[in-house]
């Protein structure tokens, strides 16, 4: 179905017609139209317009009144103040407009009219190592934007840039060599296990590094024999690289975000490239050898005393690092996956170093105009003392610990609200709103914010949190279920209350609420919206009987319209945040 315009923008189209017409000479004006607390809408376009020209804003604003179509759409137009325009649309507009969005699947969301490609690097944890509260952002807030973005059109490839290369490789290898039933295990080994096995070959190998110059030795020449691909080394560097997967498997499923295995591409997959990158960039001239290292300069990146901070793109060693390997994966996905937005969920930390990968590979050509490379950075997860989360012990805090206690809480939350459930479905409703209220949490402010990680916040059941959102959703399942043989019917002949008429005017806000959200990589915005949205239905719950006896059959109908659409956009936008809204809470 095609998409539905929604009332602000025919009504902004309008009377920028009827702007136009009435002041030619302005050529395309903007009417700038607001919401407004006295009528719906509210224009003040005319305002900055009329002193712009020298003329008389209430004239002007008088002349775009009479230039509008009388018609359907609005119900009251008044010059107001120096020249401002309050617009009161029609209910018959509002229900009607309503009703469109209800007749589509997709809830009158438009595709983007021209879609690209966009390569998104997220969810990027590192090999043989415990995933840790900054893997959650990078994750949910990934996720987020991979479903805002495939809802609006957009082809979108993901790239998992797990590490899983380096140095460090050499130590456990070459441990497991020499233990070599330290990684056996039967199948169906849990994530648990998994990353329990490699912690514990982890500090071990790690024990004997520090301690044992001779199998520091071997470990070193271990490294060698893994860059050089030999097949043994590389047999058992995979068996890791497998051990870990499991684990960070059992983490995704967990927050319940799927992640596909064709999509973890590490860094180790571009290994084969880093060589040629550098020989490009070196004869391009776009790095020079400094100190024996492949250097690329930067006049705006100095260190604390002035002097050039270089991007190191191989080290004198010989080495490559981080950076060879962002600049390779920038090559694949410009000329092999054919992106032409590149997206980076990754810490703000990291600014600095993409900033300089990214003009690096605009100097060497593999960056074009065509083609857009933006990080989404994300801030850092505080503890309620407003310094960086960390256990009481002063420990990083492990993600499942974390999610684990989120779980645990809600579960409380479920089983004081519902005393009729079973255990199962306990534990079942536990995940979704705890798994849920972290990913609100952290997707309801906006991503380059650090925010403070209160669980008792989180699932509070008042407040701008999932579980709000969840039990308004619940709640309108249960009316609709008890409505018996009456069902949502859009009746736009009835005259609206005006509760009904604020939360049908922010209904009709959805498709452009996504479509911003999507554009802005800005899944907060939705969010916002959301939460907005539950408040509206609460006011209308409070001051509209829906299933009352007294209630003539349409408003019941018109009623129950309102309530299963408004169900209808919490569920698909909450979907868009990977939030679950449960039937019965
Ligand atoms: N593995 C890295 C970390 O844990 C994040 C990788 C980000 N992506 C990239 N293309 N550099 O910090």
């Amino acid at each position: 179905m095609a998409s539905v315009p929604s009332l602000a923008s025919t009504l902004h189209q309008r009377i920028a017609d009827a702007l136009s017409a009435a002041l030619p000479e302005a050529g395309a004006a903007d009417p700038l139209l607001r919401r407004s607390d006295r009528a719906d809408f509210q224009a003040n376009g005319m305002l900055a317009l009329a002193k712009k020209l020298k003329g008389n804003p209430r004239e002007l604003a008088g002349k775009v009144v009479e230039g509008l179509p009388t018609g359907d759409l609005i119900e009251e137009i008044e010059v107001s103040g120096p020249g401002f325009l309050n617009i009161t649309v029609s209910d018959r507009a509002i229900t009607g407009t309503l009703a469109a969005r209800a007749a589509d699947d997709r809830l009158g969301v438009p595709f983007k009219e021209h879609p690209g490609a966009t390569v998104i690097d997220w969810a990027q944890p590192n090999v043989a190592k415990e995933m840790h509260v900054g893997h959650l952002r990078n994750t949910v807030i990934g996720n987020s934007v991979v479903r805002l973005l495939e809802f609006t059109g957009e082809k979108v490839i993901s790239r998992h840039h797990i590490g899983d290369w380096g140095t460090q490789f050499g130590m456990l290898i070459q441990y497991l060599i020499e233990h070599p039933h330290e990684l056996d295990h039967k199948d169906g080994t849990s994530g648990e296990e998994a990353m329990s096995n490699l912690n514990r070959l982890y500090k071990a190998s790690r024990a004997l590094f520090d301690s044992d110059e001779e199998f520091k030795t071997r470990a070193r020449r271990r490294v060698v024999d893994l860059q050089a691909g030999d097949a043994e080394t590389i047999a058992l560097w995979q068996r890791f690289v497998d051990e870990s997967k499991i684990y960070f498997y059992s983490v995704f499923d967990k927050l319940d975000v799927e992640i596909r295995d064709e999509d973890i591409v590490g860094e180790s997959g571009y290994n084969d490239m880093l060589a040629e990158t550098c020989r490009m960039l070196e004869e391009s001239g776009v790095a020079v050898r400094s100190e024996g290292a492949l250097c690329v300069f930067f006049d705006d990146v100095k260190g604390p005393e002035g002097n050039p901070v270089p991007l190191i793109v191989q080290k004198s060693d010989g080495g490559f690092g981080y950076a060879a390997t962002d600049l390779s994966a920038i090559r694949d996905r410009v000329f092999n996956l054919k992106a032409d937005t590149l997206l980076y969920v990754v810490d703000t930390r990291q600014s600095l170093h993409f900033k300089m990968v990214f003009e690096t590979a605009r100097r060497a050509g593999w960056l074009t105009d065509d083609v857009e490379a933006v990080q989404l950075g994300f801030g850092t997860v505080l503890g309620k003392d407003g310094k960086p989360f960390k256990t009481r012990e002063g420990e990083t805090v492990r993600l499942v610990d974390l999610l684990d206690e989120a779980i645990e809480r809600a579960a409380a939350v479920v089983r004081e609200k519902a005393r009729d459930l079973t255990e199962e479905e306990i534990a079942d409703r536990a995940a979704q709103v705890g798994i849920g209220a972290v990913k609100y949490a952290d997707l309801s402010t906006s991503a380059a914010r650090d925010y403070k990680f209160d669980l008792d916040q989180m699932v509070s059941l008042n407040g701008d949190t999932s579980v709000y959102l969840q039990y308004a959703f619940a709640r309108i399942q249960s009316i609709l279920r008890k409505a018996g043989t009456a069902g949502p019917v859009a009746h736009p002949e009835l005259a609206l209350a005006p509760a009904e008429r604020a939360l049908g005017l922010h209904l009709d806000q959805f498709a452009a609420t996504v479509a911003e959200a999507a554009g802005e990589y800005a899944p907060h915005k939705l969010a916002g919206y959301l939460y907005q949205l539950a408040s509206l239905y609460t006011s209308f719950y409070d001051q509209c009987q829906v299933l009352s006896e007294e209630n003539p059959a349409e408003v019941v109908e018109n009623r129950l319209f309102l309530c299963d659409l408004t169900a209808r956009t919490l569920h698909q936008g909450m979907a868009l945040l990977g939030i679950r809204t449960p039937e019965r809470l």
